[in-house]
């Protein structure tokens, strides 16, 4: 091949390169930030879980934040939705998906919809997702988000995590996405025997950590700690 030929090769296979890219961001004008937050962020921080990286990267946390802060959903860390609260980091929303240790075949319950962003990554993980949010113009926005995406397999409904969903018990997984003083006993009674529960569990923002119960096939509980996490607090419902 002459040189001049080799040039114009060369510059063809860019463009076409080009191109493509072009083509696929056009299609999702994120796809390319979203990637390397799922690359940089969580991958090279050490979460390996094949299901939960493709889960990551096939959910488009831009439309889980409110419109004014699209431009950075997919920073490393949390964001206002509205009602004082916030969208978890992604990082620990793929680091907790991975400790739960789901399979397809499950049930999980997740206490603190919010903005639906955690529900609908482990919708991707799990047969059924339920999931439940105190706040009433919350539990509304993230039911019509679901509904938006055709998440069919998401149930979600407003009320408060404390006594958690007994009409859909036993779960195969649950997961706490708001922090409270101890692990509330009606979670433990809804988890299946072979089950785990994942939770921020601590008396103030500085003072808690990720606790792991695995309840035993003869209903024992074996609890271990994990890492340091801050999340808000889980309030208590009217009674
Ligand atoms: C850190 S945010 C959760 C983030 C959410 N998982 C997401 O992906 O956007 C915690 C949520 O828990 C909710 N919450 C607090 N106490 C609750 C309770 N007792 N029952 C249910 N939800 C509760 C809050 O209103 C808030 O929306």
């Amino acid at each position: 091949m002459d040189i001049v030929r080799y040039k114009t090769y060369h510059a063809g296979m860019a463009l076409a390169v080009l191109w493509a890219l072009v083509a696929a961001l056009g299609a999702d004008p994120y796809a390319a930030r979203r990637e390397n937050m799922v690359r940089v962020d969580i991958q090279e921080r050490g979460v390996g879980d094949a299901r939960v990286l493709a889960a990551m990267r096939a959910t488009p946390r831009h439309l889980f934040v409110p419109a004014e802060l699209r431009s950075r959903a997919y920073d490393d860390y949390p964001l206002p939705i509205g009602a004082d609260q916030t969208i978890s980091q992604p990082y620990i929303v793929a680091y907790m998906s991975e400790l739960l240790r789901t399979a397809p075949d499950q049930t999980a319950l997740e206490i603190g919809t919010g903005s639906g962003y955690q529900a609908a990554v482990l919708s991707l993980l799990v047969k059924e997702l339920y999931t439940l949010e105190i706040v009433p113009e919350l539990a509304r926005s993230a039911a019509e988000m679901f509904q938006r995406l055709g998440l069919k397999n998401v149930f979600s409904r407003q009320g408060d995590g404390y006594r958690g969903w007994p009409e859909k018990a036993p779960f195969d997984r649950i997961l706490l996405t708001a922090a409270p003083p101890e692990v509330p006993p009606a979670l433990l009674e809804q988890l299946k025997p072979g089950g785990r529960l994942v939770a921020p569990v601590g008396a103030g923002p500085f003072a808690q950590e990720l606790v792991v119960v695995d309840k035993m096939k003869d209903g024992q509980l074996k609890r271990r700690r994990d890492i340091p996490v801050r999340f808000v607090p889980m309030v208590k419902g009217r009674k």
